[in-house]
Parts: structure tokens; sequence; C-alpha cells
């Protein structure tokens, strides 16, 4: 066994293509529906929101899809990232687990938010896109999209969700040094955010409602400004496979296989990045590891979520797609796990879910920052309060492994840093925040909230 910590590629082993589990996967894709018509959607109405060839990633089933020579040099700001063996952590557990983890926390903006942002800002400029527009819970997301744009000279509108404006002032701050604009959403600019501040004027806001806000600017703009996603979608989860490519070389150089792997879910594209390429492996080579996706109890969209057709923003302007929902009008407590505060989840990862492929676990608040605060007091790095999901999840496989005195190769992925997120662990050692959980009322409530749909 090698006695080494980091597992490191060149600059050469940098993936040349993304991956895509629907050349592979047993699930077909389900239909996306027009939000009007509940009708299938045509090219026309989403290529007011993407540029096309985004779209026909959205749809293809080609299993290798290359990455374009720009997006690979921009990549080479940080890519490929350390894989990382965690042990001083498994030294703190007493565990003969081994634990490894990817850290996406490298890149340039600080998540693995980059390696989709990069691309997008790079298709819509080579289809002449002047501006973009988007939302971000946490504020990762943004941060990555306003490099890009930065990069490929593109104007961005931020619709930040309320409750991260107020908790991560030096996001937006890092936002602007980018050049973006921020705003508070819900916010006076769009109808949708309007109709909300009427409502509740305290409204922290969500991720579902801060979409709606960026989409209604983008379709109304006359063809002036188009959309980007960070999470849920096709291609997005298709742009980060780099993170699980890298990492399965990596496991290689460490001559070592995951029997389980871990990510954290707010619209599942980390996850998907980490889990995917694995997915195939068992699809396609025999191997068995398990795929563990982990939400906060305060939004269990895969744990209590129904597998239903509903919108995937507040305001009923974006597609309708078939998911594991809390209905889109859910407004999530405000947990510091700002990029999980999402009602639905990746259509794709749904669909593996449904088929048993994937596993889901939903973890409370204070047990993340619990295993945060562990986690930097052993490998100095502060995560991410999303990311800390996942150390929960692999914190709590390696102390089960001691349990059963087996040896377990554990590997998640540490999608984030958390140096933005200081206010959230101030009040976390302050024994200021709370658990949540998802009520139970709310879950008999769910279906009311669902569009009805043909399909
Ligand atoms: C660091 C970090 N990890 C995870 C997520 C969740 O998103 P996704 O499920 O798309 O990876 C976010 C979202 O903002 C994030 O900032």
């Amino acid at each position: 066994m090698s006695e080494q910590t980091r597992f490191l590629l060149s600059e050469s082993d940098l993936p040349k293509f993304w991956y895509n589990i629907n050349a592979d996967s047993p699930c077909p894709p389900t239909p996306v529906l027009h939000p009007g018509t509940k009708e299938p959607v045509t090219p026309d109405f989403l290529s007011v929101l993407f540029p096309m060839e985004i779209i026909l990633q959205e749809i293809s089933t080609e299993r290798y899809i290359q990455i374009p020579e720009e997006v690979r040099e921009l990549y080479k700001l940080w890519r490929p990232t350390p894989l990382i063996r965690a042990r001083r952590l498994e030294q703190a557990l007493g565990t003969p687990a081994h634990i490894y983890f990817k850290y996406e926390g490298v890149s340039s903006s600080g998540s693995h938010k980059s390696n989709t942002a990069l691309a997008q800002a790079f298709y819509n400029k080579a289809a002449g896109t002047k501006a973009l527009t988007t939302e971000t819970g946490a504020g990762q997301w943004g941060t990555a999209l306003a490099m890009a744009c930065k990069f490929f000279d593109l104007d961005l509108e931020v619709y930040m969700v309320k409750v991260s404006y107020q908790q991560k002032p030096y996001r937006r701050a890092l936002m602007e040094t980018y050049d973006a604009q921020v705003y508070a959403s819900p916010s006076d600019r769009t109808q949708a955010g309007r109709a909300i501040l009427a409502e509740s004027p305290d409204s922290p806001g969500s991720l579902g409602l801060a979409i709606s806000e960026a989409v209604e600017v983008a379709a109304t703009s006359g063809g002036l400004k188009k959309y980007s996603l960070g999470s849920v979608l096709n291609h997005v989860l298709l742009h980060q496979t780099v993170i699980g490519e890298e990492s399965l070389k990596q496991m290689d150089l460490a001559n070592e296989y995951p029997d389980v792997v871990i990510g954290c879910v707010g619209g599942g594209s980390n996850f998907g990045g980490i889990a995917l390429p694995f997915l195939r492996e068992n699809l396609k080579n025999g191997q068995r590891t398990r795929l563990v996706a982990v939400e906060p109890k305060a939004t269990p969209s895969l744990t209590k979520g129904i597998y239903a057709y509903d919108y995937g923003d507040t305001a009923q302007m974006a597609p309708i797609v078939k998911m594991y929902t809390l209905g889109h009008s859910f407004i999530p407590p405000a947990i510091h796990a700002g990029g999980l505060r999402y009602h639905g989840m990746a259509p794709l990862l749904c669909s593996l879910y449904d088929a048993g492929l994937i596993e889901a676990k939903a973890v409370h608040q204070l047990a993340t920052f619990e295993a945060a605060t562990l986690f930097a007091h052993t490998e100095g790095i502060l995560p991410a309060p999303e990311s800390a999901h996942a150390i929960r999840v692999a914190i709590d496989e390696a102390l089960e492994a001691k349990e059963k005195g087996e040896k377990r190769v554990i590997l998640f992925n540490l999608s984030g840093h958390g140096n933005f997120d200081l206010t959230a662990y101030e009040a976390y050692r302050a024994g200021q925040l709370e658990d949540f959980d998802y009520p139970e009322e709310e879950i008999a409530k769910i279906q009311a909230r669902l569009p009805e749909v043909a399909v």
C-alpha cells in the first residue's frame, strides 16, 4: 500500500471528453414539457434561453462529447484537481476505512461550478450571445459564471437568493469584482419577484424563485440575453464528469477502487460529476461501487419528495420535468448550505434513483457542521457547508466500517471550500444554528402543488 497522500495528474491527463451517461443508462430520458402548453418542448422554445450547442448536448445520447480546446485551456488554470487521502481524518476516527476526497475547491472560483460555467460561457460566446442571466444560491455558481463571463467577454446579471445575499456579502463583492451585476432575489426587477414581495415582503427567497427571475429577464429580453443554469440539466451534469474521469485515473494511481462514492446534492451536478463515470464502470465493467447522494433533511427531495412532473422554478416559467420534488412553491428553511435549497433534483439522477442505481441519504445541518469542523481540524481545509453533507456521510461510512471491522474504500467529492461561509461557521460555534426537518404535513401537500400533465 502506497504511503502517498496526494494523487496528482499532469496537465496532459486532463480529460479530452465529457462522459454522457445517457448513452449507457438503462433509464430512458423523460420528456421535458413546455410550462404553458404542457406539451414536449421544441428546440425553438429552448433556443430563447440557450444556444443550440447546449440544447444538442441536453438531448444527446453520444457517449463521449469532446471538450473544446478553448475550455480545456482554461480548465488548466486549476485542473486536474488533486485526489487526497484523508489519512489524518482516518486516524482521528480510528477507522480501518481508507478515505479519499477529490478536491474541487482549488478551482479559481472555489468550487466545481467553474467546470460548467466555462463551457456554457464558451458555447454562448460562440453563438454570438452578448449577455447572460442566472440565479445563485450560495454564490458559488454566480462567482463561477461571473469569472467565466469575464474570460469570454459576456455581460452577466445574477439573481442571488436573498438569504445568501445577506449571509455572504463577500460572495457578492467577488461577483461584482468580475463585473457581474448582482441583485437580491426576490427583487422588484421582475414580475415573479414583485409577486412574491407583495405576498411576503420578508421572503428569504429560494433557488426556484431566483431561477424564475433570471429566466424571466432572459425570456423577455427580445433575444439580447440568454439564461444559464448551474445544475439540474443534463448538459450541466455532463460538463461535471471531468471530476469522475480524473478520479478514476487517480484511484488507479492509489492502487485502490472505491466501494462507495459520495457527493452532496442540490440540483445534482457535483454528485453526477463524480458518480456517473463510476456508474459507467458498474454498468459496463462489472464494478459494484455504491453511489450515495446526500441532501439536507430540510430539503429532502430524493428521500421525501414525490417522483412526478413539476416546474423547475417557482413562478412556473421554466420547463416542467419529471423529478423527485417537494413542489415548486416550497420555500425551504434558511439553512446555511444555500446551494442545496432546491425543491427538485436533476431528472437524470432521479431516474437512476428510481431504478435503484444510486442511493440517497438526508442529514441534519448541525451534524454536517460537526463533520466539517472535524475535517478542518484534521485535514486543514474549511469545506463549503454544501460539501460538508458529503463529509458527514463519508465519516458515517468510515465509522460503520470501524464497527464492522471492515476495510472500506470511501471516495467523496469536496465540491468547494468554505472561505466565504464564515458567518455560518461562526453561528455554528456560537450555538445559533438549528436543525430543520421537512414537516411531515408538507409532504401531504406536495401532490396538490404539482401541475397536471398528460404524460
Ligand atoms: C460548493 C457547492 N457544492 C454543491 C452545491 C450543490 O449543487 P450541485 O448539486 O449542482 O452540485 C453547490 C451549489 O451552489 C455548491 O456551491
